[in-house]
């Protein structure tokens, strides 16, 4: 497979190692201009007519900036930083533009999982409860004891902080509420892994996922992350897809 990169930094690099048996060779345009022994870099953004998809990794903005070049283009869309949907007039623009794009749009899990339980259950959810702890470096403070730094929904954690909120905003896309999932997030000086607990209530059942994840080399991206964007691509290669 021949994907473009939007972005080529941490993340990309963690997808290129752990895809290298399936990516032939690929695109990639990083507004920084880094280059690299491998793949073919784009000086300027383009959406290359032989490439099979176009997979982001690289920030809110570059989402909200390029999204209708490449809709427009008819690729299949990885986007990981999914804090762009958190924005109502982003989200509605989006959603219109993908009516009459042939674009499949791919939303990988990212820094947490058990989307495929929260998916399932989605219309009987009445509630769900997302808390993250994040060492207090990872949101530029010092605490000497945990502190709660936020409390509402991911369209607002994200404002906030939004190198940092990813998760709330792709859970709530799961939920297909951003009314119904409460999110708090701590610094929390006893820690050196982002967790993220979830505590979704339903009238299904009841239902309590732990994530205590191992940072990436960028310590605001967990290393799950761009793992997540990696399997979701790999599945299409496999004739048996497992979990959903
Ligand atoms: N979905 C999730 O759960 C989740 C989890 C962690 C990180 N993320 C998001 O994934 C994204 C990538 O993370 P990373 O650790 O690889 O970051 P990174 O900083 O290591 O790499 C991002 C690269 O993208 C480039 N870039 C940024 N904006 C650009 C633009 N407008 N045009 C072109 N290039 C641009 C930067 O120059 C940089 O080289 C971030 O937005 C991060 O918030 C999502």
């Amino acid at each position: 497979m021949k994907p473009m990169f939007l972005g080529f930094g941490n993340s990309t690099k963690i997808i290129l190692k752990e895809l290298k048996d399936i990516i032939d060779d690929f695109y990639y345009y990083d507004e920084k201009k880094i280059t690299s022994d491998l793949g073919i870099r784009l000086e300027n953004f383009s959406i290359p007519e032989d490439c099979d998809m176009v997979i982001e990794c690289a920030s809110v903005g570059a989402v909200k900036k390029y999204y209708r070049e490449i809709l427009d283009s008819g690729k299949d869309f990885y986007i990981l930083s999914t804090g762009a949907f958190a924005d109502s007039t982003f989200r509605n623009n989006f959603m219109k533009k993908i009516v009459d794009s042939k674009s499949n749009i791919y939303i990988p899990s990212g820094a947490i999982g058990g989307l495929d339980v929260i998916y399932s259950i989605r219309k009987y959810i009445d509630k769900v409860f997302l808390k993250t702890f994040k060492p207090p470096i990872s949101f530029g403070r010092n605490d000497k004891k945990r502190e709660l730094i936020f409390s509402g929904n991911a369209i607002d954690a994200i404002n906030r902080f939004p190198k940092n909120t990813n998760v709330s905003v792709t859970l709530s896309l799961a939920v297909g509420s951003f009314e119904k999932v409460l999110v708090e997030i701590y610094s929390e000086p006893n820690v050196e892994k982002n967790i993220h607990k979830i505590e979704a209530i339903s009238s299904v059942g009841n239902y309590t996922f732990t994530f205590e994840n191992n940072q990436s080399p960028n310590p605001k991206t967990s290393l799950l992350a761009p793992l997540t964007l990696a399997a979701v691509l790999r599945k299409n290669f496999e004739k048996i897809k497992i979990g959903g």
